[in-house]
């Protein structure tokens, strides 16, 4: 499974890249908004950092004006993905879009049949939420299972990124159901690779290391 950072943060990117497992990156207007630096600066910056797709949001909502800013936001670098919300001025946008090439991941996507009628549109990702899904008592690891299988049916290349992740259990389930890719806030990735196991383990081996060679002088 592919691993995205999901955040507009550039320290917070930097870093994360350093430890190599890194693919992507997801952004949207909030994560962009939170950074209070000028937009565009921020993902060009981003796009420099990781060696590949950066998901940038646009802000329109008819399909003739998110066609003209997708345009303009995928020449700010080669590895831009345009994001499109999930509605049918979206659908219509991300139709055009794939037929001139440009990526795009349709997002807020909070149903089966959405992720459906995007991959019919031509996206190349569509992002369902699953921590949003289950904040109203709704299963947005069963939404990945869904679209795993609907597309597998149909033989759609479009890609599922689990968003909107909130803990480990989020992303070992999106893992197990056979998700492309889980786009991760940084506070949770760190998660991923923390065990108290592992640490207390590797106390114990420098301690009995340290006691070895003070037996070997
Ligand atoms: C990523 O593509 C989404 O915009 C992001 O995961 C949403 O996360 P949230 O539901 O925590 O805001």
């Amino acid at each position: 499974m592919k691993i995205f950072a999901d955040t507009a943060n550039v320290e917070d990117i930097k870093q994360i890249n350093e430890l190599g497992i890194i693919d992507g990156v997801t952004t949207n207007p909030t994560l962009v908004a939170r950074e209070g630096k000028d937009w565009e600066s921020v993902e060009k910056q981003i796009c420099e950092i990781v060696d590949g797709p950066v998901s940038a949001e646009v802000t329109a909502s008819e399909a003739p004006a998110m066609v003209e800013q997708a345009r303009v936001l995928s020449k700010w670098a080669d590895n831009i993905v345009v994001k499109i919300p999930m509605t049918a001025e979206g659908l219509k946008a991300v139709k055009v879009l794939s037929q001139e090439g440009i990526k795009t991941n349709v997002t807020l996507v909070f149903s089966a049949m959405q992720g459906l009628l995007a991959a019919k549109a031509g996206a190349t990702y569509v992002s369902p939420f699953l921590g949003r899904l289950d904040d109203i008592g709704a299963d947005g690891v069963e939404l990945v299972q869904k679209l795993r299988q609907i597309f597998d049916n149909y033989g759609y290349r479009t890609e599922i990124i689990a968003a909107s992740i909130r803990n480990y259990q989020h992303v070992e389930q999106v893992a197990l159901a056979g998700c492309d890719i889980a786009t991760i806030p940084a506070k949770i990735l760190v998660k991923l690779w923390k065990h108290p196991l592992t640490d207390q383990g590797l106390v114990a081996f420098e301690k009995d290391w340290a006691e070895f060679e003070r037996l070997q002088k």
